[in-house]
């Protein structure tokens, strides 16, 4: 797949996921062959006004290039100064918009998934952006708003004539949250009547999902999001497996190294005392479906300090050996 002059290299893409997309694990995924990585999105609003919080989330690292920085808001204005800024900034391959968030935060301002019941606004903000910039701008959207209102194929018409260079498709309406099933049929018909891009997104958990989702809408790409978090191998076996090759399982012994490296880019990336909370998050996805993982997660999730959680990682390790 191309986006513009961007040859993708893998069809397999690391979602946007706030809270968890950050540098170290982009870079992880990265490894793993990812095709494009997402920062997780950023506020318009955050960025014009300077905000130290928002910038860090786009601390960025040649080696995870192409990278995409999404942004949200619902103002064209302050929409396309900030993808100006981002441009001249952080120098990304792709400033991607989102209109597909359902989080309460965000729809209440009018941002995300809220633009998808005001179309003339989301016109003129993907008109807005792509204007300001000369980066490849793409769009993330959902379905539509709710049952009621499937404007999927609307919205990827307006941002394919608005020169939007690629559409991610994540196959609910925003009313669904993460409930109900992905509709394929939906993003299928999206692929067929737009000549940009397309990545299909939603409940990728094994490489077969991934197999099923290129098979059945014809998209260019899938991105993975829930799945890889502290499970980035699905994007590696799913990577193999679109290739015809053999994949299996991570052994634990690889789970607790990567997972070991993972903490330690979390310390260089955020310090010690960000780095053992942020992993949290991470070691569910880690550590499951093995003898003794739970009360390992337990353990983990209960440390104070960055040495204790590597004294148990490594404890475990050599438990295994
Ligand atoms: C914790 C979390 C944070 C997310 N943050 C973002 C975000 O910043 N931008 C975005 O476009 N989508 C965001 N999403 C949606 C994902 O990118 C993706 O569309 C969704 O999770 C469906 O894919 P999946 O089933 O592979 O997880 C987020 C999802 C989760 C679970």
């Amino acid at each position: 797949m191309k986006i513009r002059a961007i040859d993708i290299k893998s069809q397999v893409i690391l979602a946007p996921m706030a809270g968890y997309s950050d540098l170290p694990f982009r870079l992880i995924c990265k490894e793993m062959g990812a095709g494009i990585v997402y920062s997780e999105f950023v506020s318009s609003e955050g960025l014009i006004r300077g905000s130290e919080k928002t910038e860090f989330y786009l601390v960025t690292d040649e080696k995870e290039r192409p990278l995409g920085i999404q942004i949200f808001g619902h103002d064209p204005v302050s929409m396309s100064e900030s993808a100006r800024y981002v441009e001249d900034k952080f120098h990304p391959d792709i400033i991607d918009i989102n209109f597909g968030c359902s989080v309460r935060k965000v729809v209440k301002k009018n941002a995300g998934s809220a633009l998808l019941k005001d179309l003339s606004l989301l016109e003129n903000i993907i008109k807005q952006v792509v204007r300001a910039v000369s980066t490849p701008v793409t769009g993330k959207i959902r379905l539509g708003w709710d049952h009621d209102h499937y404007v999927g194929l609307e919205v990827a018409k307006i941002l394919e004539d608005n020169g939007a260079e690629a559409i991610t498709v994540h196959g609910r309406t925003a009313s669904d949250g993460f409930g109900n099933t992905v509709k394929r049929d939906f993003i299928k018909t999206i692929k067929e009547n737009v000549r940009i891009p397309v990545i299909g997104n939603g409940d990728i958990i094994t490489p077969f999902d991934a197999e099923k989702m290129l098979n059945e809408t014809g998209c260019d790409a899938v991105m993975i999001g829930r799945g890889a978090i502290g499970n980035p191998w699905l994007i590696q076996n799913t990577c193999r497996h679109l290739k015809g090759l053999s994949f299996s399982e991570p052994k634990i012994e690889e789970k607790i190294d990567l997972c070991v490296q993972h903490l330690q880019m979390e310390i260089e990336h955020r310090g010690e005392e960000f780095a053992n909370k942020i992993m949290r998050k991470f070691y569910g996805g880690y550590f499951k479906g093995f003898e003794g993982a739970s009360r390992l997660r337990h353990a983990l999730v209960t440390t104070k300090t960055i040495a204790e959680s590597l004294a148990i990682l490594k404890g475990f390790r050599n438990h295994c050996n």
